[in-house]
């Protein structure tokens, strides 16, 4: 015989009781056992939504009051706010989300305190949840499916967390069937799943809820919003992970998972987020995935990754892990700019870039390759944007101006300064696509360029163009510095120092 035993809230005047903190299978189990076994605790919250059982359908009732059980905020960490601050920028306002337990999604619910109008549709309610929806960013208005109502199948949290759930009509309580149904959950307006992987390999599978001996959570639901945002209008899939163990000693991000279970197939995966970046894995090839992985992994286990993945066959043998790989990508430097109403993100280039460094070089006019290589070009080998896409940073720095979804943006301007360490002065070089040339694209990369040289302790800048190259000539002028020029073969050298300011010149904005 099946018993369930049920924990609910008193019955209402019409003999309804709620299933309060745990709707999620336990109204299966009700009405799928042939014994129910209800505790009637006056401290269970009376949640709405389909989450109540009628006295009629249960055979036995023990009244007893007691306390429910409660959890505590887990404390913050370095690499939950760094994993935060990396994802904050995908969640657009108006997005519904459903985001799972755990220490780093919590820091990402405490980085949107300013959003608006968010929306949850999700497993859990959690205090962090709760605190959103009273500071008035989460206000379910722009769901598009069930507006209005915050749903969830369960709560973790507080007592205030609970008294907050009580006969609260914003919010409904919905079995697993129906909250993890991905029809349901692809339905929201740009809907955002966020989870958190354990281990991920280099062709991007993750491990989600198992290590190989012993169950860390029970089956997971992860695979159901993963798919479910990612047909949703406007949806995103993102999984957290941190690049290590907590002792640092070991990767999570490994060649491949072993004995650990397979919870999200490489095919669903689309954004993954570690302390050190996000990469967009859809799509790709099995060497851009592993590029992209290396590129998130702590820099320790970069060079043991590269190596592996290259044993594996999943990188040519012919490359090499140049020192550069090893940068952190500065965040920090990314800026977004509006350019004729499109959206245009600034930022440090990435090993991912690559192919779409090429692509861009492959789209410039013939006389815009001549002005920015000197001469004829047809071919923009992977080496050369190789050697733009991993850099250290610091004594080379490319960056990018792209248009279009994130992992799959069009490079429209690309700036670079690479250091001459006997000169100390970084020659710089520039390209933007006909169609945004003159916007004031290149101007932002040369002020972004030269800030990042002058912090990083180079004493200035060089820039090699044609005498007739107009654009070139008024764009390195756009520098607070003093212009030196001289002619050699029809080749015009610019220079200036960070310590010459020219006080004729404005600073132009971004510059102190
Ligand atoms: C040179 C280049 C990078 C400038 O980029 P951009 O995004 O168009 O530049 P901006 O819109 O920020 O303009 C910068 C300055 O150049 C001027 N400018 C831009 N295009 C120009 C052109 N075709 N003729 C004359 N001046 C031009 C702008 O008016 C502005 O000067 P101002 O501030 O005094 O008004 C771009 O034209 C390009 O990619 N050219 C082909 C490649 C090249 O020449 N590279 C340089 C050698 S490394």
């Amino acid at each position: 015989m099946h018993v369930a035993l049920i924990q609910v809230s008193p019955p209402d005047d019409f003999g309804w009781m709620s299933l309060g903190v745990s709707v999620d299978i336990t109204l299966a189990a009700a009405q799928s056992a042939d014994l129910v076994i209800a505790q009637v605790n006056p401290k269970m919250p009376r949640v709405l939504g389909r989450s109540v059982v009628h006295v009629n359908d249960v055979e036995i009732i023990v009244e007893r009051e007691e306390p429910l059980i409660t959890a505590r905020a887990t404390p913050e960490s370095e690499s939950a706010n760094k994993i935060a601050g990396h994802i904050q920028r995908f969640i657009e306002d108006g997005s519904t989300l459903q985001i799972s337990l755990g220490t780093s999604p919590q820091a990402v619910l405490l980085a949107l305190s300013e959003a608006n109008d968010l929306g949850i549709h999700t497993q859990y309610i959690t205090d962090d949840i709760m605190h959103l929806v009273s500071r008035g960013v989460i206000t379910n208005r722009e769901k598009g499916f069930n507006p209005g109502k915050l749903i969830a199948s369960s709560a973790i949290g507080s007592e205030e967390l609970y008294d907050f759930l009580d006969d609260n009509p914003g919010i409904e309580f919905h079995p697993s069937d129906y909250v993890n149904d991905p029809g349901i959950i692809s339905r929201h307006n740009k809907m955002v799943s966020i989870n958190v992987a354990m281990e991920v390999d280099l062709t991007g599978q993750a491990a989600a809820d198992a290590l190989p001996i012993n169950l860390y959570t029970g089956v997971s639901g992860m695979l159901d919003f993963i798919r479910g945002a990612s047909q949703a209008e406007g949806g995103k899939a993102i999984l957290l992970l941190t690049a290590t163990s907590k002792d640092g000693k070991r990767s999570h991000i490994v060649p491949s998972l072993g004995d650990t279970a397979v919870v999200i197939p490489r095919s669903d995966v689309q954004y993954l987020v570690t302390e050190f970046g996000a990469v967009n894995l859809f799509g790709k090839s099995l060497q851009e995935r592993a590029l992209a992985m290396i590129s998130i992994a702590h820099p320790d286990f970069r060079e043991q990754l590269f190596k592996e993945a290259q044993a594996m066959g999943l990188l040519g043998t012919e490359r090499r892990l140049k020192e550069a790989m090893l940068g952190v990508y500065p965040a920090s430097m990314e800026e977004t700019v509006v350019v004729d109403g499109d959206s245009v993100m600034i930022r440090p280039a990435k090993p991912v870039d690559e192919r779409r460094i090429q692509e861009h070089f492959y789209s410039l006019g013939k006389k815009d390759v001549i002005a920015r290589f000197f001469h004829e070009k047809t071919r923009f080998v992977r080496d050369e944007a190789e050697g733009l896409s991993q850099i250290d940073y610091r004594k080379n720095l490319t960056l990018v101006a792209l248009v279009g979804e994130f992992g799959f943006g069009r490079v429209i301007g690309v700036g670079e300064y690479l250091l001459d360490e006997t000169t100390n002065i970084a020659e710089v070089a520039f390209s933007v696509s006909s169609d945004f040339q003159g916007k004031g694209i290149g101007t932002r990369l040369m002020i972004k360029l030269a800030g990042a040289a002058r912090g990083n302790g180079i004493a200035g800048l060089l820039a090699y163009t044609a005498e007739t190259n107009d654009g070139m000539i008024r764009l390195f002028n756009t520098l607070p510095y003093v212009v030196r020029t001289n002619t050699e073969n029809d080749i015009l050298e610019l220079t200036c120092r960070f310590d010459e300011i020219d006080d004729r010149k404005d600073m132009p904005d971004g510059q102190t």
